[in-house]
């Protein structure tokens, strides 16, 4: 504890002395969102992003995003604590098979969530997040055919609220396809008065019985406004720090996976950024992201429009 203090108080001098910011994921560890200097779900961090006037940003969160945060403020130095942080639903979309499902599929607009790889952008009409995703789809005309990718829970979410005519692509993250329907119901028959919360990216049959749907923010703000006393909460559990301190009266249960040896509702690539690691990368101002000029260029105009649609609708 006396060392991490000490950590803590070395990356505020460093900050200072650089004028650095931290910007962090929910689901960063409970120490790093403590020290960081803004705190929120990929749309909000993006926001962040595009708004600071710091000359370094360090990206506590996975790869997809710190190059979000790149290519919106490309003359900064951007700086992810390990290269390693990466995702496994930007993994499940590359370059060549999402480039051949476009042209296989031609006339459609493409909407690809912020969770991919910036080349994966770069073949994108619109980016959205988990936060707008429907009223992105719904800001395009009605008879407007789409591509949605990667996420294929978002993507068939979002096809059943807005009843549009979405291909989805067919890919998911690993966290999120884990949490156990049975053992969510078992929780919810041994605390009957609690409230079933869950990230889009899980299951239909998780989403089924969730009481509320919604982005990491739009999560919390749920648990923040709700009446309710108990929520078992199905993303990762990252969250709940902020939750507990929103709300210290009320009871948070995260989700059990379907494995319960595994411990894999958390996300392997978020945890792999921890204190020590944010204090060197700041120290020495690596790793530090870099994305192809010219894929920066095309990558921006998907998000830029994510971002124009989300600032006019007050998102
Ligand atoms: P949010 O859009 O809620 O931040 O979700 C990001 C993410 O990685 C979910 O797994
Ligand atoms: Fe990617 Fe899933 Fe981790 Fe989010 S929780 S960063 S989607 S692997």
């Amino acid at each position: 504890m006396v060392v991490e203090k000490d950590i803590a108080s070395r990356i505020e001098e460093l900050k200072k002395e650089k004028n650095a910011v931290i910007l962090a994921h929910y689901y960063q560890t409970s120490d790093i969102q403590d020290i960081a200097d803004f705190i929120g779900d990929s749309l909000a961090l993006s926001q962040e992003a595009a708004e600071t006037e710091a000359d370094i940003i360090v990206f506590a969160g996975v790869k997809f995003m710190a190059e979000t945060a790149k290519i919106l403020s490309p003359e900064k130095k951007v700086i992810i604590p390990d290269m390693l942080a990466g995702c496994s639903l930007a993994d499940s979309c590359r370059r060549e098979d999402f480039a051949k499902f476009i042209s296989d599929n031609p006339g459609r607009t493409v909407v690809t969530y912020v969770n991919t790889t910036a080349d994966i952008k770069a073949l994108s009409d619109i980016a959205c997040t988990s936060s707008n995703a429907r009223q992105i789809i719904e800001s395009l005309p009605e008879d407007e055919k789409i591509i949605f990718g990667p996420d294929r829970n978002l993507g068939n979410y979002i096809k059943s609220l807005t009843g549009r005519d979405i291909l989805v692509w067919d890919g998911a993250c690993h966290v999120h396809e884990e949490f156990s329907l049975e053992a969510i119901l078992k929780l919810k028959r041994e605390n009957s008065d609690a409230k079933i919360i869950a990230h889009p990216e899980c299951e239909m049959p998780v989403r089924l019985v969730a009481d509320y749907i919604g982005s990491t923010s739009g999560l919390l703000s749920f648990v923040k406004k709700d009446k309710g006393k108990t929520f078992i909460v199905a993303t990762e559990p990252g969250i709940i720090y902020q939750m507990k301190k929103a709300r210290p009266e009320k009871i948070f249960i995260p989700a059990p996976p379907k494995d319960s040896t595994c411990g894999c509702s958390e996300c392997n690539f978020m945890k792999l950024i921890t204190l020590e690691k944010i204090y060197k990368s700041l120290k020495f101002e690596e790793p530090e992201i870099i994305v192809d000029p010219l894929i920066a260029k095309q990558a921006l105009i998907p998000i830029r429009r994510m971002l124009d649609i989300s600032a006019k609708l007050g998102l």
